[in-house]
């Protein structure tokens, strides 16, 4: 054959093996089930998820539990009653979905978890998800360098701080609480950080499935039993809805432009970039949900079509049963002179969307 001909079998080759891929897809049904709409990380999470898998040809089907968790396992139940190929499930707490995936095991419906690991369970084939200690490590580490706390320790000096953890039935708050004390702690041992209420456990700073209003009522008692005589300087939170609550209780309680203070989140969300931008959050961690949406899409095909997806984690992400073979996305921090460069020349907002 000469070139031209093996160019044009080559490309007749590729042709119909994207057609075949086309093909098996076609009529292919997942399941998505997807937490909350009350936190716009998980409407885009679903919406990109969505689009990506019609694209490919699936079918899909998209629900969200709004944080209850009798309604994710009826949704789960119901997805399986219904036959669908595969399921993709970002939990609300995954330990009462242990049952509804066995069912769906038994129906041969593969698994995939997303962004949440689903516990306790050998029904899940892969998971997709962000380096969740890696979260905790990105806000310890600005925390660190943002407020020099080698200098203040070398000096002597200290900073009070405040720490707002996530939901105990979610196995990432705990990785993230993790890597943040890696980073911190030394800094709490030795008094260079100060923390007035007492709280640094993760059992002691956890809040209840992410809730944004137990975080600002649990600031405006710390701030109101601890910070009567001195000012709070470092507010460590653990999600961009924490961050809202926490504003919230400060400007309750008299804080200025002059003694605000510095003040963490996750998910780089519209309203916590516009607050970055306007000086009432600091920083946040930038989840390309695109991204993660992506990787979860070569799992399905993993699963429905027997191609590789792509893994980088076989040792982190047991979940009690059976470690889960994962991708994890690396996240970023987020701030006031980067967000342009990450989030709008990254297109993932526009200029508008950002206007105050
Ligand atoms: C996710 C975070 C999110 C949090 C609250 C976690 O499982 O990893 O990105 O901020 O849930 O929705």
């Amino acid at each position: 054959m000469n070139k031209k001909l093996i160019g044009v079998a080559a490309v007749a080759a590729l042709a119909s093996m994207a057609l075949s891929t086309a093909a098996f897809a076609e009529g292919e049904t997942v399941g998505i089930l997807m937490p909350t709409q009350s936190s716009e990380r998980w409407i885009n999470d679903g919406a990109n998820m969505k689009a990506q898998l019609e694209e490919k040809g699936y079918n899909v089907e998209l629900q969200y539990a709004e944080d209850d968790t009798a309604t994710q396992v009826s949704q789960l139940e119901n997805y399986v009653g219904k036959g669908v190929d595969c399921l993709v499930i970002a939990a609300i707490d995954s330990d009462v979905l242990v049952n509804a995936e066995a069912q769906a095991k038994e129906a041969g419906i593969p698994i995939i978890a997303y962004d949440r690991l689903l516990m306790n369970t050998d029904a899940v084939s892969y998971y997709a998800t962000f380096d969740n200690k890696g979260v905790g490590t990105v806000i310890g580490n600005y925390i660190k360098e943002k407020k020099d706390l080698e200098a203040a320790r070398a000096a002597g000096e200290s900073y009070t701080i405040e720490f707002f953890m996530g939901s105990p039935d979610d196995n990432n708050a705990l990785f993230l609480y993790n890597g943040i004390m890696e980073v911190l702690q030394e800094y709490l041992d030795d008094g260079t950080l100060v923390c007035k209420s007492g709280r640094t456990s993760f059992e002691d700073t956890c809040i209840l499935r992410w809730d944004q209003q137990t975080a600002q009522s649990n600031c405006e008692n710390i701030l109101t039993a601890k910070y009567a005589d001195v000012d709070l300087d470092i507010a460590c939170t653990a999600f961009d809805g924490f961050a809202y609550g926490v504003k919230a209780a400060l400007q309750g309680a008299g804080y200025t432009e002059e003694n605000w203070p510095l003040i963490t989140g996750q998910d780089a969300e519209v309203m916590a970039t516009k607050n970055i931008i306007n000086g009432s959050q600091t920083m946040s961690i930038y989840k390309d949900t695109r991204l993660l949406a992506e990787k979860a899409v070569t799992m399905v095909d993993a699963v429905l079509q027997g191609s590789e997806p792509e893994i980088n984690d076989t040792e982190q992400y047991n979940n009690g049963v059976i470690t889960v073979p994962t991708y994890m996305c690396t996240p970023v921090a987020v701030d006031a002179s980067n967000y342009e460069e990450l989030l709008i020349e990254g297109e993932y907002y526009t200029e508008e969307q950002l206007a105050q």
